[in-house]
């Protein structure tokens, strides 16, 4: 397959702090874990799906080129408005060449367990972020499909998979507390006869649970000991075309908030964001720094529930993250760390471990980002202690992404509230996940590139 859509050159920036407050009312692109379950389970169904505010970053249509290679037929109507036909369970055939999930760990995860519940072979691949990831957290719980992995030293891609049409229903307990593993085993029962189950001690997010049920599975959801769920899937349903609508994106949103909460005298609002309690744990976070955070017109839209979200600037104060919460905010801990930052007094992130396994070792590069800008921050095993200034950031520094698109969103927003001008090496990754961010936030006042 052509990686024609990869972000291709370096797009450096210098972000200084704007002369005035940040004000208006931006809409966030689509949420990203939904856009890509919502492409991958139509491509499942029987019928025509129609998806309105699919985000269109590269990660979510490198999930669209896969589907189609493996036999799905997806349109674009319009911006964030597409349709999927999709090819019945088991009905995907093997793709003609490598599959390339570019920036992607949730595409890749979670295609493994597509894979490998398919009677063909597949090799998949991605950019040399992605190639550094691991993939054994899917590899060792899908080996019991019969599927066959051979992936590089380490378990990391590229990963050829030859998959198995009956595979017998998995029994897996989480050993790491994530979401694409989860769904990497429950994508692996759809075509297996009798219930597949995942224990996870810790509650991650549930969107494969919800949209699977929303195509017409049966999936049964229990608790399990303080914060844990166990999952049942009943194998081989007949799933449906329906419609989706996605929500905007609580961790693209995340940015825009806390830029209004740090920039003196900023006000701003998004409508329609993701308010899934498994994924609103900075907003929780924010709200115990002190943050003015208003949600309004709440609903439940497409079976997830959104509101509007306001965030008003004023001072922060420091605060204590439980190692408990870290699932439901675990892409929000760079942009917290900036807030963290600019807060009085310290800041405490427990049970960090996760982090060294994301678009890049984030629990280390987010410490880089606060240090090159004049911020004091330890880590005390997964923990990660922040000093915060009371007041503006120093800056001045020069930010190192590591291909990572909450990194570099991160670095800007900490330049928006800096002393000094902090430089990042390269925004283009941000096109993975927030597509339009920059344009986005010049709308609301920001003067990036200006
Ligand atoms: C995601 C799960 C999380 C998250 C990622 C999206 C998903 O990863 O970091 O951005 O859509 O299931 P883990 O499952 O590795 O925690």
């Amino acid at each position: 397959m052509k990686t024609d859509h990869a972000p291709s050159s370096v797009r450096a920036l210098t972000v200084t702090a704007p002369r005035a407050p940040l004000s208006g009312s931006v809409h966030v692109p689509g949420d990203k874990s939904i856009s890509h379950r919502s492409l991958m389970f139509s491509a499942l169904a029987r019928g025509t799906t129609h998806i309105t505010g699919l985000l269109e970053g590269e990660d979510v249509l490198r999930t669209a080129d896969a589907m189609r290679a493996l036999g799905a037929s997806i349109t674009r109507n319009g911006p964030g408005t597409w349709t999927v036909q999709g090819c019945g369970l088991d009905g995907l055939g093997e793709p003609a060449d490598v599959l390339d999930m570019g920036n992607s760990g949730t595409a890749a995860r979670l295609l493994s367990g597509i894979l490998a519940s398919h009677g063909f072979t597949s090799v998949m691949t991605g950019d040399a972020s992605l190639r550094g990831r691991p993939m054994k957290r899917v590899m060792d719980p899908l080996a019991a499909t019969g599927a066959t992995f051979l992936a590089r030293r380490g378990g990391r891609l590229p990963l050829a998979i030859a998959g198995n049409a009956n595979p017998p229903p998995l029994s897996y307990r989480l050993p790491v507390a994530s979401a694409q593993v989860k769904s990497a085993v429950l994508l692996a029962g759809l075509n297996a006869v009798g219930e597949t189950r995942v224990e996870e001690p810790v509650a991650t997010r549930d969107h494969t649970e919800n949209m699977l049920r929303h195509f017409g599975a049966s999936v049964r959801v229990e608790p399990m000991g303080a914060g844990g769920r166990v999952i049942t899937l009943q194998g081989r349903p007949d799933l449906v075309a329906c419609d989706i609508v996605v929500p905007g994106d609580p961790s693209s949103a995340a940015f825009v908030l806390v830029a209004a909460l740090l920039v003196p005298g900023s006000r701003v609002s998004v409508p329609g964001v993701g308010l899934n309690p498994l994924r609103t744990g900075l907003f929780t976070s924010l709200r115990e720094m002190g943050a003015d955070l208003v949600i309004s017109n709440e609903r439940v839209e497409g079976g997830e529930p959104v509101g509007d979200i306001t965030a008003t600037a004023g001072s922060l104060h420091g605060v204590d993250v439980p190692a408990t919460r870290a699932p439901s905010m675990i892409d929000e801990y760079p942009i917290l760390a900036v807030a963290a930052a600019h807060a009085t007094g310290q800041s405490r992130f427990r049970g960090l471990e996760e982090l060294r396994v994301k678009e890049s070792d984030r629990l280390a590069a987010t410490v880089a980002l606060l240090e090159a800008n004049g911020i004091r921050v330890e880590v005390v095993g997964d923990d990660m202690i922040v000093h915060g200034t009371g007041g503006a950031i120093p800056g001045g520094g020069l930010v190192h992404t590591h291909m990572d698109h909450r990194l570099a969103m991160s670095a800007i927003i900490m330049g928006l509230a800096a002393a000094r001008p902090v430089s990042v090496d390269d925004t283009a990754f941000i096109d993975t996940s927030f597509p339009g961010f920059v344009t986005l936030m010049n709308s609301i006042g920001a003067g990036l590139g200006a």
